[in-house]
């Protein structure tokens, strides 16, 4: 397994994304664990995009729960109905909020948190298993491009 990761010196995230999505799928191919895979990919993203934060809330019985991030302390517990995670959890779909103060029911875990993108994980069966979360202490800080390629590193965790 590669002990570092490398990756471009450019502010375009896409250039990023596709240097970095390959090297998380070697690495998660090579480790069976699911919480060593949770935990070595939101500390890619955190160095790779410096995201203010980024981490996996699980599903356990009737919640979410917090996992594996890379960032400030957190909520640990999100109701399936309750903020943006809940929603992505429930909706099954991707969530991009430009503007956290705008969207019902967001949860502040901290108040420099602006804006964010909710990606579900899926497993086998295309059960809701967890959700990605980033957030960014800038508003309108994701796009698209960082809903469709968190998709695809969502889509690399062997999930149970
Ligand atoms: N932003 C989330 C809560 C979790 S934290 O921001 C880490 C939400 O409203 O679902």
């Amino acid at each position: 397994m590669a002990e570092t990761l490398t990756l471009p010196q450019t502010q375009n995230r896409q250039v990023i994304y596709d240097s970095l999505i390959p090297q998380i799928a070697s690495l998660v191919a090579g480790e069976p664990d699911l919480i060593a895979n949770l935990a070595n990919i939101t500390a890619a993203l955190k160095e790779a995009f410096g995201f203010f934060w980024v981490g996996f809330y699980l599903r356990k019985e009737n919640q979410l729960v917090l996992g594996p991030f890379q960032g400030p302390i957190a909520c640990t517990r999100i109701a399936f109905d309750k903020g943006v995670c809940g929603a992505a959890y429930t909706r099954q779909e991707t969530i991009l909020v430009p503007d956290v103060d705008q969207f019902p029911g967001h949860i502040a875990c901290n108040s420099a948190s602006k804006s964010e993108v909710v990606v579900p994980v899926f497993d086998r069966d295309g059960n809701v298993t967890m959700v990605l979360d980033v957030d960014s202490d800038q508003l309108n800080d994701f796009s698209e491009i960082d809903a469709k390629e968190l998709e695809k590193i969502a889509g690399l965790i062997m999930t149970f």
